[in-house]
């Protein structure tokens, strides 16, 4: 019987259980899409799923974690892809209820699935994977809503996978981005992506007023909590921000003050469930604004075997970029 290598996660009566086995391919769910994975990725959620399943990312058992893949279509019964083609799925359920990309194979549905880019290979397509994708719907939603190109654009949480492609896009669009860390020893790091300056995150984790002194002309927000509180009290008149992480907390403490006085705009964004158009908007959007040496300079390749010592690592914030796993 054929079999192929992958990491599953079972529920044993509450117990939570990783293995990493043969799996048969006849066990592969249904799927009119099978692709040979040939590289996955580390995201935040992927070290919530595999250091158990903290904020209850899996909601299916028995369960192939990753949220991201990239691979070649093996066989094919859609009309929209043929054996050969190189592809990648990120978010869309995968790995909380349809199985993921830390498998030597994968079977999806063709409405999961997206055509690489021609100037982006499979590597690099998970270089950027669900982090620099969210990123890109960051900045899509900040330009159908407006950004102030006269002041700066900041980003929190810079140096993490969202952050860090967040900055290399947006400074490469030509906007002066101030990046936010909490780890000083990223700023040169952060410098060569093309952000203008660097501030800590502690200036911005804290109590703040209702509206203090207009600075950002945007903002992505990938840490919560008081963070984008004050980022909230300091946006410009009809500036937004993007709100997609939590990594700091997931409060929200505002007031209506900024929104009815300064008319900014709060924008959420959801990557899992997000349309089929948008999706391809943002990887055409992402061949054609994310400078290669830029993303290159800010990712890292390790095995399967490596993925995971290395997915505790997200968790306490110390990966710095972007994390590709080589998976065939
Ligand atoms: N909405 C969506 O669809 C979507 C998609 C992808 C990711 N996300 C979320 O976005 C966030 C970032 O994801 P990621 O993959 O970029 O993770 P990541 O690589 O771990 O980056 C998160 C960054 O946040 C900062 N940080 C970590 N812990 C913190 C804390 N306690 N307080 C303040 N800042 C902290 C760190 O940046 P510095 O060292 O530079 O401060 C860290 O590098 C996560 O919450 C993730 O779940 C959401």
């Amino acid at each position: 019987m054929k079999k192929f290598k992958a990491i599953l996660v079972t529920d044993n009566e509450g117990e939570f259980e990783l293995l990493k086995k043969e799996i048969p391919f006849e066990d592969l769910p249904d799927g009119e899409v099978l692709i040979r994975v040939n590289y996955s990725s580390i995201n935040y959620k992927d070290g919530l799923a595999l250091n158990g399943n903290k904020g209850k990312v899996i909601r299916k058992f028995p369960m192939v974690p990753g949220i991201d893949l990239a691979g070649v279509v093996e066989e094919s019964s859609s009309i929209d892809f043929k054996e050969g083609d190189q592809v990648v799925a990120t978010g869309s359920g995968l790995s909380e209820t349809v199985w993921g990309g830390f498998s030597e194979f994968a079977r999806l549905d063709s409405n999961k699935v997206i055509h690489i880019p021609k100037g982006i290979d499979l590597k690099r397509s998970m270089a950027i994977g669900t982090a620099g994708f969210t990123s890109m719907l960051c900045v899509l939603a900040l330009e159908k809503n407006g950004i102030n190109k006269e002041k700066n654009v900041i980003v929190t949480g810079a140096a993490g996978g969202v952050g860090s492609i967040a900055v290399a896009v947006l400074a490469n669009l030509g906007y002066k981005v101030t990046a936010s860390t909490g780890r000083e020893e990223n700023i040169s790091f952060l410098k060569n992506l093309g952000a203008i300056d660097c501030i800590s995150r502690e200036n911005l984790m804290r109590d703040s007023k209702p509206l203090e002194s207009a600075t950002w002309g945007g903002a992505i927000d990938t840490v919560g909590g008081e963070i984008i509180s004050t980022i909230i009290a300091q946006l410009d008149r009809n500036s937004s921000v993007a709100s997609c992480g939590n990594a700091g907390g997931i409060n929200l403490n505002s007031t209506v003050l900024p929104f009815i006085l300064r008319g900014v705009n709060l924008l959420g964004i959801d990557s899992v469930n997000c349309e089929y158009n948008l999706r391809k908007e943002a990887w055409s959007r992402l061949e054609r604004d994310l400078p290669l040496e830029k993303l290159d300079s800010l990712s890292n390749l390790i095995s399967f075997e490596e993925l995971l010592d290395e997915s505790k690592k997200i968790l306490n914030g110390s990966i710095r970029g972007r994390t590709i796993v080589k998976i065939n």
